[in-house]
């Protein structure tokens, strides 16, 4: 049961309830009538603190094809906490009108903050570099759509592993299930964080390697989950300028992938996949985005209680 839940990173649902939110997410795909007046009557917050337009606009749709309605900021000058309001009387706040929180936050742990002083559930919609869960909910649905299952493959992600909050999540999400080899194709400066290699695939064991040339390894890939560097993030321009443009993925590179690999990117996407790949059958990341719509209509539905 996930009525009433936070979900604040990859780790607060078993596989079992992912497993549900996944056929949850396929019938309703399949059925454009099934839940659709379920949320009548509820009321979902967004609050972004950081820009987006996947992940609130795919909330919002998600919430209005359940019949809901939602509120909320899409930056935070208009809201208080430009007047110093903190992030935890903001979201008590917010709290005593709505039935769920949306919250993407600059600040790591924000999220997790969040979900100690609200009364409602409160879903990590990005918390700085830190984790990203329901993007997480977003890939592992257009894997086992695309390949069947979620184990049994080897996922190289290529790109700024380091400030990348969508590879973390993902990364610690697949490292739960069977057969999973993991690559991680970086600069040496936008290495994946120890909390990950050391702290989880060492630790579980999970058979992993790390490369910093793409063509080096590609052709080993099922799944390939390319990133953007992560300019908001940087310290400085001069060392965003002389990565930015570390890894572009063309229609020649992909000549050495396998005919079945699927390309994944969370989007936005910048330089590093050119434009001519989108016509690749294997570049499946603008259908990645919609299954983020139809996961999110899950997780809503669920955490809601309504189904
Ligand atoms: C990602 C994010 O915000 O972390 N975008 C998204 O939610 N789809 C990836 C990114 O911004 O590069």
């Amino acid at each position: 049961m996930l009525k009433g839940r936070h979900l604040i990173e990859p780790g607060d649902f078993n596989l079992e309830e992912l497993e549900g939110l996944f056929s949850l997410a396929e019938k309703i795909e399949a059925d454009g009538a099934y839940l659709r007046e379920s949320c009548r009557g509820k009321l979902l917050a967004t609050l972004f603190f950081e820009p987006s337009t996947r992940t609130r606009l795919s909330f919002e749709a998600a919430m209005l094809r359940l019949g809901g309605s939602c509120l909320g900021f899409a930056e935070p000058g208009s809201s208080s906490a430009a007047k110093g309001e903190s992030l935890s009387d903001t979201i008590r706040t917010v709290s005593c009108y709505t039935d769920a929180i949306v919250m993407r936050n600059p600040k790591e742990g924000a999220a997790l903050l969040a979900s100690r002083v609200s009364d409602v559930p409160v879903i990590n919609a990005g918390d700085g570099g830190h984790h990203h869960p329901t993007q997480t909910l977003t890939d592992l649905l257009t894997i086992r759509r695309f390949r069947g299952e979620l184990g049994n493959l080897t996922i190289g992600f290529c790109g700024d592993l380091k400030f990348g909050r969508t590879v973390h999540s993902l990364a610690k999400a697949l490292s739960r299930y069977p057969g999973v080899r993991e690559i991680f194709i970086s600069p040496p400066e936008l290495r994946a964080p120890d909390y990950i290699i050391r702290g989880i695939l060492e630790k579980e064991m999970i058979p992993y390697g790390e490369a910093e040339k793409l063509e080096d390894v590609i052709g080993d890939l099922d799944v390939l989950y390319m990133t953007r560097v992560q300019r908001e993030r940087f310290f400085n321009e001069e060392d965003y300028i002389r990565l930015k443009d570390f890894y572009i993925l063309t229609k020649a590179r992909m000549e050495n992938a396998k005919r079945d690999m699927i390309i994944l990117h969370p989007l936005p996407r910048v330089t590093e996949i050119a434009a001519e790949v989108d016509g690749d059958p294997r570049a499946v990341y603008f259908k990645q985005a919609k299954y983020g719509m139809y996961v999110r209509m899950a997780l809503l539905a669920s955490v809601l209680g309504v189904v």
